[in-house]
């Protein structure tokens, strides 16, 4: 028996896993500090009464012989579907039902995707990235070349002609930087994939965040997108859904290479591994989008984008450069007093008692930087706030 010797290759934990055996290890030192969680970007307000409510509904069904349900659609229930094709209509986004994919959340997709494409294929993936991205194609021995997101190009790579890359990872608005690319620059990305005939994996998880109109939301929104581009999208930040689970992943008919259709070959890898979200759930997404949902959650996001001001405000009033934060629940710093992300997340912590994540942790190019997220409750966001700004650099 011979194990995958490409997870060897792996760091030893997962980024987040790490800083929570850190965060353990300080506080079983000191249990009576109160420690303030910044670091992994998980949500903390209810779920929107919408949301409650449908899903009450589809309980109390399912306790009847009537409502009773099995085994689902592998893709998701068409009345799911339908409402994520209305929500992509209301933004000018024509899609096909059969294109539209229910998942148990991005994350998994992301790394479950990556089955129907061949193990020779070079994967082009920004740095810094969410780390998924890169664990999945280290796990499967795949080539990866990154490419640098930086302060000179404003943590927006765009592409490099000469580079052969068969599978482009993008992330907007991106985690963990915040930076959002605009319609022209994804304009350039699609060309490149149409003319590389490669496929963009495009991770649209914090779209809900954009604020400014001028940032495409989808990248189907980009002429020629279908043709390249398989979109993952997920309710955790949209909608509170880290812990409910659920997303969608769009994989238009028009992708087509060697012949053959990416949505057949996903709809055979989900129809054969996967056995769909669960039926409660997936009636409380569909709540999400409708009129009332969707008021509700924008209140919730309106309510992190306040945090994220007030982190803002006091990063300004301590002359301390960052990004993001706007169109965006994460704000990306740059680590006071030429610390390492280490070391300051350690300072932070031991002085503090505040959690953030390294920058490092998500790529070389995140060294010296790091990331606040504005998914916490008011309350701590002020408290740890005044926390900082007491320290001294
Ligand atoms: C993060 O903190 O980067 C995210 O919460 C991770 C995720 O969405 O899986």
């Amino acid at each position: 028996m011979q194990i995958n010797r490409n997870y060897l290759n792996l760091q030893e934990s997962y980024l987040f896993s790490t800083i929570s055996r850190k965060v353990s290890e300080y506080k079983s030192k000191y249990p009576e500090k109160e420690i303030i969680r910044l670091g992994i970007g998980d949500v903390t307000l209810p779920l929107c009464e919408a949301v409650i409510n449908a899903m009450e509904a589809a309980v109390l069904e399912m306790g009847t012989q009537q409502g009773f349900r099995g085994y689902g659609p592998e893709q998701g229930y068409d009345f799911l579907r339908l409402a994520v094709r209305d929500y992509y209509t209301s933004r000018g986004v024509t899609l096909q039902d059969n294109e539209i994919f229910i998942s148990d959340g991005a994350k998994s997709d992301l790394g479950n995707i990556l089955d129907i494409f061949g193990l020779d294929n070079t994967v082009l993936i920004p740095d810094p990235v969410y780390p998924v991205y890169v664990d999945t194609n280290i796990m499967a021995g795949r080539q990866i070349i990154y490419m640098n997101a930086n302060e000179e190009n404003s943590f927006l790579p765009m592409p490099d002609k000469e580079v052969k890359a068969d599978i482009i990872y993008l992330c907007s608005p991106n985690n963990p930087t915040g930076a959002v690319y605009n319609k022209s620059q994804l304009k350039v990305w699609v060309d490149y994939a149409l003319s590389h005939n490669a496929v963009i994996l495009f991770d649209s998880a914090y779209e809900a965040f954009i604020q400014d109109k001028e940032f495409p939301r989808s990248i189907y929104e980009i002429d020629g997108a279908k043709q390249c581009a398989i979109e993952f999208c997920s309710l955790s930040k949209t909608a509170g859904f880290t812990g409910t689970r659920c997303g969608y992943t769009i994989v238009p008919n028009e992708l087509v290479y060697e012949n053959m259709s990416l949505n057949k070959l996903w709809f055979r890898r989900q129809t054969t591994k996967f056995n769909g979200v669960p039926y409660i759930i997936q009636r409380g997404a569909e709540a999400v989008f409708t009129e009332e949902g969707q008021k509700q959650i924008k209140e919730n996001i309106k309510y992190y984008l306040e945090n994220a001001k007030i982190i803002s405000e006091t990063l300004s009033d301590m002359r301390i450069w960052f990004v993001g934060g706007e169109n965006s629940p994460y704000i990306w710093l740059k680590c006071p007093n030429d610390m390492t992300s280490w070391e300051f997340f350690d300072y932070l912590l031991e002085t503090a008692n505040v959690v953030g994540t390294p920058g490092e942790g998500f790529g070389k190019n995140g060294k010296g930087f790091f990331r606040l997220t504005s998914f916490g409750k008011r309350e701590d966001i002020i408290t740890a706030m005044k926390r900082i700004s007491n320290l001294q650099f």
